[in-house]
Parts: C-alpha cells; sequence; structure tokens
C-alpha cells in the first residue's frame, strides 16, 4: 500500500487518541482489618460496574495514626489522589482547618439529597466545620467489652461485673484456675500501645470518674485526681492485679488484643464493634462463645464509651470530584451499608439499617449498643487535637508501663501541649 496515503490516516488516529479526554480513575483510600480491605474491594468493583466509574482502592495499613499520614501527605502536597477517603472521627477538625476537605453541601442542595438517615447530632457535632458539612459518617465506634460466655458459666459467674473491683475479682479468679490447663491465659486484653486507641480506653477509665481532656481558658488541664485514678488503675491492671499482659503497653492496638482473645487466651477484651463478627466467624475458636456488654465503671459510676468512627471526606484537591460524590452517596446506599454492617459487624452510620430484620436477626446485640452509641463520649473537637493526642499517648503510655508516676506523667503531659499550644496562636 502507498505509504502516502497511510500517513494521513495514521495522523488523524494519533490525534483522536490524543485529544479524547481521558477516562478518569477514582482513588479511594481506606485502612483497617484485612477482612474490612477485602470488603471494601468488593464493594468498589460493584460500584464500578454498577455506576461504569473506573475506580481504585489505596489500601491502607489498620492503624489509625499510620492511617493518617498517609493521607496527610498527599493532601499537605495538594495532589490530586487519593480523591475520596476515609477518616478517623478524631482527625475532621484538623482536615477541616487546614482547608483539605470538599464542601458537601453544594452536591446535597443540587440533589436533593436525604441526610435524615444520619443521626443529627453526629452530621452536626462531627462532619460540620464552620457551616461547612465536610464529611458524612460511614460507621460508628464505640468501646464494648467482649466476655467469654462458657467461662463465666463454668465458674457460676451469673452476671458480667459491671464495677471495676469486682471485674478484677473474677478475672483474677478464672485466670487463676484457667492457666492450669493454660499456661498463656490472661484475663483482660486491652489497646495500651503508644498510639490513638490508647487515648481511647484512657478516656473511658477517666471519663466515668469525671476526667478526660480537660480544656479552659484555652488550655488543657490533664493532671486531674479523675486521670491520675485512671491510668494508675490501667497501670494496676498489668502490674498488681496481673490480669493484663505486660505486651499490653508494648503491642496491643486493636487487631492484638482480638486476635489475642479470639485465640482462647483470654475472659475479657476491651474493642470497637467490628470484632464480634470477627469472633463469631467460622474459624474462629471462640464462636458461639462470646457475649458482648458495657464496659465496666467505677463503683458508684456509669459505664462511659468513647465514641469513635469512621467518616468519607472528598479532597479538595481531587480532579474526580463528581466521581467521588458519586462513590461517597453509593458507599452511604442502603444496601452498602447493609453489605458492610453483615459482613463486618460494623455499626451503620445510617439509621434505617437498625431496623432491618436481617440485619437484627444477625445481631440482636445492635439493639443493646444502640443504647451504648447514645452515651458515648467523644473526643475534643480540636483543630489540633492529633498533636494533643500525640503528647498525651507518649506520657500516657509511660505511666501504663509503670516507668512514670501518673501525676508526674499528666503533669509533663499538660505543660508540653500548653506550650505546643502557646506556638499554635
Ligand atoms: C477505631 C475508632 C476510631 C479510633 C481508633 C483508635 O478505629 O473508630 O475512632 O480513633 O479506633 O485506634
Amino acid at each position: 500500500m502507498n505509504l502516502k496515503l497511510l500517513l494521513p490516516l495514521f495522523l488523524a488516529f494519533a490525534l483522536a487518541a490524543g485529544c479524547a479526554p481521558e477516562k478518569k480513575e477514582l482513588v479511594f483510600a481506606v485502612g483497617g482489618a484485612p477482612s474490612e480491605l477485602d470488603e471494601w474491594e468488593s464493594v468498589i468493583e460493584d460500584f464500578s460496574r454498577e455506576k461504569g466509574i473506573k475506580a481504585r482502592l489505596l489500601r491502607q495499613p489498620t492503624d489509625s495514626d499510620q492511617r493518617r499520614q498517609g493521607i496527610l501527605i498527599p493532601l499537605k502536597a495538594r495532589v490530586r489522589n487519593p480523591d475520596v477517603f476515609l477518616m478517623d472521627i478524631a482527625w475532621i477538625g484538623q482536615f477541616a482547618a487546614s482547608g483539605w476537605l470538599e464542601d458537601l453541601n453544594p452536591y446535597i442542595n443540587k440533589e436533593g439529597y436525604d441526610l435524615g438517615k444520619f443521626w443529627k447530632n453526629i452530621l452536626d457535632s462531627a462532619d460540620t466545620f464552620g457551616g461547612e458539612l465536610v464529611a458524612m459518617p460511614v460507621y460508628i465506634d464505640a468501646g464494648v467489652l467482649y466476655y467469654r460466655r462458657d467461662l463465666l458459666e463454668k465458674y457460676g459467674v451469673k452476671k458480667v461485673p459491671e464495677h471495676w473491683d469486682e471485674f478484677i475479682a473474677v478475672a483474677a479468679r478464672i485466670q487463676e484456675k484457667e492457666r492450669a490447663q493454660n499456661p498463656k491465659f490472661f484475663a483482660f486484653v486491652w489497646q495500651g500501645a503508644q498510639y490513638e486507641g490508647l487515648v481511647c480506653d484512657f478516656l473511658e477509665f477517666a471519663t466515668m470518674e469525671g476526667g478526660g481532656i480537660g480544656l479552659s481558658g484555652g488550655k488543657i488541664k490533664l493532671d486531674t485526681p479523675a486521670n491520675r485514678a485512671a491510668a494508675g488503675l490501667m497501670r494496676d491492671l498489668i502490674f498488681k492485679h496481673k490480669i493484663s499482659p505486660p505486651n499490653v503497653f508494648t503491642d496491643m492496638k486493636e487487631e492484638e488484643a482480638r486476635l489475642f482473645f479470639q485465640s482462647g487466651n483470654a475472659l475479657f477484651e476491651r474493642n470497637w464493634p467490628y470484632a464480634w463478627g470477627l469472633h463469631q466467624a467460622g474459624d474462629s475458636p471462640v464462636k458461639g462463645k462470646v457475649g458482648i456488654a458495657r464496659i465496666p465503671a467505677f463503683p458508684g459510676r456509669s459505664s462511659v464509651s468513647t465514641l469513635g468512627g469512621w467518616h468519607i471526606g472528598i479532597s479538595r484537591f481531587s480532579d474526580a470530584k463528581s466521581e467521588a460524590w458519586e462513590f461517597l452517596k453509593y458507599a452511604l446506599s442502603r444496601g452498602t451499608q447493609k453489605k458492610l454492617s453483615l459482613a463486618l459487624g460494623w455499626n451503620p452510620a445510617r439509621k434505617d439499617v437498625y431496623s432491618d430484620p436481617e440485619v437484627l436477626a444477625k445481631y440482636p446485640h445492635f439493639r443493646a449498643l444502640s443504647e451504648v452509641f447514645s452515651g458515648a463520649k467523644s473526643r475534643p473537637q480540636l483543630p489540633y487535637y492529633t498533636q494533643v493526642s500525640d503528647v498525651l499517648q507518649r506520657y500516657l503510655n509511660s505511666a501504663v508501663a509503670a516507668k512514670t508516676d501518673p501525676a508526674s506523667a499528666f503533669g509533663s503531659a499538660e505543660k508540653e501541649i500548653n506550650a505546643m499550644m502557646e506556638r499554635y496562636k
């Protein structure tokens, strides 16, 4: 064939290919336990197929702090990926104050999207900043106590202990007996490693005594009798009562505690609702033997759970915002929320999933959990919360590890945080 004839054809083809707008691929960043990531892979696949939008999952680690770092770096650099991501409820203030989150109100108003399906108090307190709706909840977390029903029965304990003194006595007695067959047995596992989860656990111990992260006159107050008592009890569980293993303060995050309990080596576990589905999974050694209850309280006080949970937001720097909005709606649709809840035991952000008969049949404890949620306490919504938490984590971990006494740990943490806040002003 004549080459001269082929050339214009070739040029036309190359031009057409070069000029055609490249189809955008949506990048969704999410972390979590491996089972959670697998479920998100399947949501992303369904979304792409049903909506005809190319989308990819950016897999992040399990640890909340590492997940934050992974998203913070591209946002600080104002790069366009990831377009959409899950945020811990604890980071939203910082992300919003930094101007990294797209305001969802214009999308909502344009389409008349119904926000009535979500808890207004959560949207108002966690997702709204300066009048902008910068995120939406995907699932809600609150700390709960898992227990081995079979072991409590075996030792004649009729009721899950509601107060710490009774809890410690039951735990120590059963631990001693169980050790005869299983030298690895420890009665109680929780999150004590130096990371955000430690602060969540601490706030549960502290808030029920009236403590927590105090704020007055622009200053943080940490060294209080309630906080000292809380950190003292956390330390004593390991060193005095010896019902929690020493690696609580070195290694234990959510997954470490869950695996320890799930392998049959513990009586009690403090964790989030996601652990339920995994404890009850087909291959779990504790399947059918687990119960869920409220975290014990100090005598005369009521139990408190920390409010956690993950929220979805769109990056201001995304070049695929309308696709990201489509994905956000898909993640919050009744179908996806039900699927995630059934597969993972998550507590959906949508209220209508709680009355779904299939969900209630699988998770009868959801009814009781909604009570826990209504009393759950959030962490302070400060733009610099994560920096406050980083300092607190360091001193708190040292107190729990019995390296520093609680009074000097909180005194030093308070000083360092207030000096840091002065610099921010
Ligand atoms: C859970 C909670 C989150 C919390 C984190 C701490 O993921 O949902 O709010 O910060 O645990 O590890």
